[in-house]
């Protein structure tokens, strides 16, 4: 009963709210080793920006095997786990946490499918790759694993809460 008063309450609250002031989503986003060597780091920031989404953070680094393998924990038991914490921790990556209204779902959407095959002319994946084991991007797949991400690729004070002049162009 409580729980179906909440729910119909959250939907009016949905209806009623500006997006303006609708929960502000953060997600990680990683440029892989593969994307770093082949230039595309810039392409993919791009997108993210000329969307309207909100850089809170971001860093240039080659991470090590242990922080790749807590990072990808819920694929511990699949066969591609080890060679794809090698992979990822094989050169630089850019690690950043963007900022935006439903930015987790938009920007896989932005991605594309995990199988580059499968994504469509105008995403990361359909533009620039071909390759599952070379796809470039990572983000994260929902709102609670882009919490998790974040918090294990930045410190608080790495993290940057800042107003984006143009917010009014982009929020109604
Ligand atoms: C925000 O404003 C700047 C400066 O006018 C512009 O270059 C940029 O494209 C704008 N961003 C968005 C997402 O519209």
């Amino acid at each position: 009963m409580l729980a179906s008063v909440v729910c119909l309450l959250s939907v009016i609250a949905r209806r009623l709210t500006p997006l303006s002031i609708m929960v502000r989503e953060r997600t990680f986003i990683a440029v892989k080793p593969d994307g770093v060597q082949r230039g595309l780091i810039g392409e993919i920031i791009k997108r993210f920006e000329a969307k309207g989404f909100k850089l809170a953070g971001m860093k240039y680094i080659q991470a090590s095997e242990d922080l790749l393998k807590q990072h990808y924990i819920d694929l511990a038991d699949k066969p591609f786990y080890p060679g794809l914490c090698k992979y990822m921790s094989s050169g630089p990556v850019v690690a950043m946490c963007w900022e935006g209204t439903g930015v987790v779902k938009t920007a896989r959407v932005m991605m594309g499918e995990t199988r580059p095959a499968d994504s469509k002319p105008g995403t990361i994946r359909g533009d620039f790759c071909i390759e599952v084991g070379r796809n470039i991007i990572h983000g994260s797949d929902s709102v609670e694993s882009a919490n998790k991400e974040i918090a294990l690729w930045f410190k608080p004070e790495e993290l940057v809460s800042w107003t984006q002049t143009n917010e009014s162009w982009i929020y109604e």
